[in-house]
């Protein structure tokens, strides 16, 4: 799939029927200075990724409002002027697309709005709905030795909770290892990192951060576990491109200090966050299934798990759930 940047005459167009009320082509048109079909093209673009948009004889009608992500929103939020952002309207996966125009020397955003083939852990498929979801990945080189990147899924894990809490105090996150983020046992969204070993003892990291937002009415074929979404906790669509800013702000500030303290800065507030702490759970290492208590993470970030003879294991792999007997 060739990836296709955001064109400003998609937000233009949408812009125009988020009133909520019946535009004709032309209308729309003359706004814009672009042609009646140039118009309608723009609309069985968006009709093609499920957008409610119908063409009635009087005109096009957008039933909910939809607001795409922005640059100028978002880039006030990166206080570092070499972050470099791209937004493309669709991809195979934003965290493919950081990997294919490597090596990248400063830090690089990619956001999409749709992905054709978004990736989660353990080689699952991430569904990517048009619009409605935060698809983000980011790049960055750490001058740290492949083995002590280990934390890193933690650490992200945590920043992210973190920003969505001071995006809105109502919105709490708990972490299950390594890094899923949850609400009200839900699944909220999940971070995929991927490691490359660079010359010098650097380490080039992708960080995919993969974020339900505007997603309560939409029923998704494919989707085998419980989900939630910010909108069904604030009861409102929520402006993307904000919620992309405090995440942004939040994780470039904590990879410096990860970068200099490591993961040791951050093993208080994974204390708090983490769901498994304490309870019964079951891992799927992928060998086969340990049952125990989860104690907490090591200094590593390796998942610790008391088994029945009291005896702790590590684990630096695997799917974790509650265990329930
Ligand atoms: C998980 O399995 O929980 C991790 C999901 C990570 C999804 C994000 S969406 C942005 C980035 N691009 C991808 O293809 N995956 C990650």
């Amino acid at each position: 799939m060739i990836p296709h940047k955001l064109s400003s005459t998609i937000p233009q167009i949408l812009n125009i029927l988020n009133d909520g009320r019946i535009h004709t082509g032309i209308d729309i048109g003359n706004d814009l200075g672009i042609s009646r079909t140039a118009v309608w093209k723009v609309i069985k673009r968006l009709q093609k990724y499920n957008i409610d948009i119908q063409s009635q004889h009087k005109g096009y009608y957008l039933k909910e409002p939809l607001i795409l992500l922005d640059q100028r929103k978002i880039e006030p939020f990166l206080a570092d002027k070499r972050i470099s952002l791209e937004i493309f309207e669709t991809l195979e996966s934003t965290s493919h697309y950081l990997k294919s125009i490597m090596p990248l020397e400063n830090q690089t955003v990619c956001l999409s709005e749709y992905q054709s083939m978004g990736r989660g852990r353990l080689g699952r498929r991430w569904l990517s709905p048009f619009g409605h979801n935060i698809y983000c990945s980011l790049s960055s080189i750490f001058k740290k030795d492949i083995v002590e990147m280990s934390g890193l899924s933690l650490v992200v894990a945590v920043l992210t909770a973190n920003a969505l809490e001071s995006f809105n105090p109502r919105l709490k996150v708990g972490l299950k290892w390594p890094n899923d983020l949850y609400m009200n046992n839900q699944k909220l969204g999940g971070i995929l990192i991927e490691l490359m070993g660079e010359a010098y003892g650097n380490c080039q990291a992708i960080i995919g951060i993969g974020l339900n937002v505007n997603m309560k009415d939409i029923k998704l074929a494919g989707l085998d576990q419980p989900w939630i979404s910010l909108e069904h906790i604030t009861q409102e669509k929520l402006d993307r491109n904000f919620i992309v800013g405090y995440i942004l702000r939040t994780i470039f500030e904590g990879l410096d200090v990860f970068q200099h303290k490591g993961l040791e800065a951050f093993l208080p507030e994974w204390e708090k966050y983490d769901l498994l702490r304490n309870q019964k759970v079951s891992l799927n290492t992928g060998a086969g299934k340990v049952f125990g208590i989860a104690r907490g993470v090591d200094s590593q970030g390796l998942l610790l798990v008391e088994d029945s003879t009291g005896s702790i294991q590590k684990f630096s792999y695997g799917d974790a759930s509650l265990f329930k007997d």
